[in-house]
């Protein structure tokens, strides 16, 4: 192949010693980093008695404790900052749905070693420079856009940068421009869908040649529809904000066998979610990060609350996560069971009759839960084919989750439709 390791940057050529001596020179310097200048880190390693020094193997990181979204929520806004503020180039913050939004800085170095990662991530997805990439992610204080952006330019790509919303118009843009790769939610990816048909444009014609897709769960089931519909290779990104935005982790199209996790900046750990405890590689717990470069905001052992497994590299020296099973906050309990939206999207996507777009409605009578999936009937399915869609939802439910839940088949194009991230769970439960 003309592609393979000349390609590769300098952290992709390192072999598996190589990497972690550079993890533990990394992490060594970030805990003193961290430790020297951020109060909040100062404490909480004098309250659980270690220095940054206490680290002289990888496996002693697991001595340190954990960092909380709420943690960053009580600093709000500058106070888990490194750096003078004069050298801040720029904030993101997330939405802050629930109470105050959370705040990320980042030095003229920690954007440039973002834009590097998300370089990475491009060509990891098969992109070259001289392609060029429509960026459908958000652009704001939401990491999507300006992170793929940057990254896209970093690579040597044309960046088209469209930002969410607007759909016809995106449509047409992609029509004239002639976009190679497409960067954007996978649900705003199946809006794009609906938009394509509408104009009686076929997606499958598109100059699209690969999508780069995250910000949220998605499924293999996704994956195949999202490819089938629009004759692409379909990749999954991950990132948060807290950590950098997206290019933490990222999927190789040649294998397509989960995301590589670019160790040499974000060291991952998974925890049992209750214990805590350090979970040995392939079993599945809470993703942990520990930044091993970052000067603005480093951040030691942020707990994620997303679920994942982490696995051996293959087309790259890292490791591997498993493709997000969901948050932890996102786990419905119904009856004892636990139920995530992305097993409820698995047994829609390949039920036939209806469309890939569904929702899941919390209700409560008396001190009951109770859970209805309801899914979209594709245009065209008969009645008969809407009631047989429903049955098969309920008993795959049954079967494969264990519990039982109500099924509608809603009017094609009833429910509200995805500009960004989406939204499975409506809790319409009393508080
Ligand atoms: O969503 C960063 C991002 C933008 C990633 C664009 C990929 C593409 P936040 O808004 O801080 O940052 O949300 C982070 O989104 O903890 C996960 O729960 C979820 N998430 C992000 N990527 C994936 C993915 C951006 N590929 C939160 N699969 C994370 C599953 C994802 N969930």
């Amino acid at each position: 192949m003309a592609d393979a390791r000349d390609l590769l940057d300098e952290g992709e050529r390192l072999d598996p010693d190589g990497l972690r001596t550079l993890q533990l020179e990394r992490l060594r310097a970030s805990l003193r980093h961290a430790y020297a200048h951020v109060p909040f880190y100062r404490e909480s390693f004098d309250k659980a008695g270690v220095r940054p020094d206490d680290c002289r193997t990888l496996d002693d990181l697991a001595r340190f404790p954990f960092t909380v979204k709420a943690d960053l929520r009580e600093n709000y806004p500058y106070g888990m900052f490194a750096v003078p503020q004069d050298r801040i180039r720029r904030i993101h913050a997330s939405s802050g749905t629930t109470g105050r939004p959370t705040v990320v800085g980042y030095t003229e170095n920690d954007l440039s070693m973002w834009s590097d990662m998300v370089a990475r991530s491009i060509r990891a997805a098969g992109g070259r420079p001289g392609d060029k990439v429509h960026v459908a992610y958000g652009y704001g204080l939401f990491t999507g856009g300006l992170g793929a952006h940057y990254g896209a330019e970093r690579l040597g790509c044309t960046v088209i940068p469209a930002s969410g919303g607007m759909t016809a118009r995106q449509v047409q843009l992609i029509q004239d421009l002639k976009p190679e790769i497409i960067m954007v939610t996978p649900s705003y990816m199946l809006t794009l869908l609906d938009e394509f048909e509408r104009q009686g444009v076929d997606p499958r014609g598109t100059s699209l040649r690969v999508g780069i897709f995250g910000a949220e769960p998605w499924t293999e089931e996704m994956r195949r529809e999202i490819e089938e519909r629009f004759a692409i290779d379909a990749v999954d990104i991950y990132g948060l904000s807290e950590v950098i935005g997206p290019g933490v982790a990222q999927e190789c199209v040649e294998t397509k066998d989960g995301l590589h996790v670019w160790e040499d900046h974000f060291f991952p750990e998974v925890v049992d979610p209750i214990t805590g405890e350090v979970l040995p590689d392939g079993a599945e717990g809470e993703l942990v990060f520990t930044s091993l470069t970052k000067e603005a905001m480093p951040v030691i052992r942020y707990r994620t609350r997303d679920l994942t497994r982490l696995l051996p590299g293959t087309a790259r020296v890292f490791r591997r996560m498993e493709k997000i099973t969901g948050r932890s906050d996102d786990m419905v309990i119904l009856r004892g069971v636990n139920l995530f939206p992305t097993q409820i999207e698995e047994i829609v996507l390949r039920t036939p009759g209806v469309a890939p777009h569904f929702q899941l409605r919390l209700t409560r009578e008396g001190r009951l839960d109770s859970l209805t999936v309801r899914a979209e009937a594709r245009a065209g399915a008969t009645p008969e084919q809407r009631d047989a869609a429903a049955g098969v939802i309920a008993a795959a439910v049954k079967d494969g989750i264990g519990v039982s839940v109500a099924v509608e088949i809603v009017e094609p194009e009833s429910l509200e439709r995805s500009v960004g991230k989406i939204r499975r769970i409506v809790d319409l439960r009393p508080r």
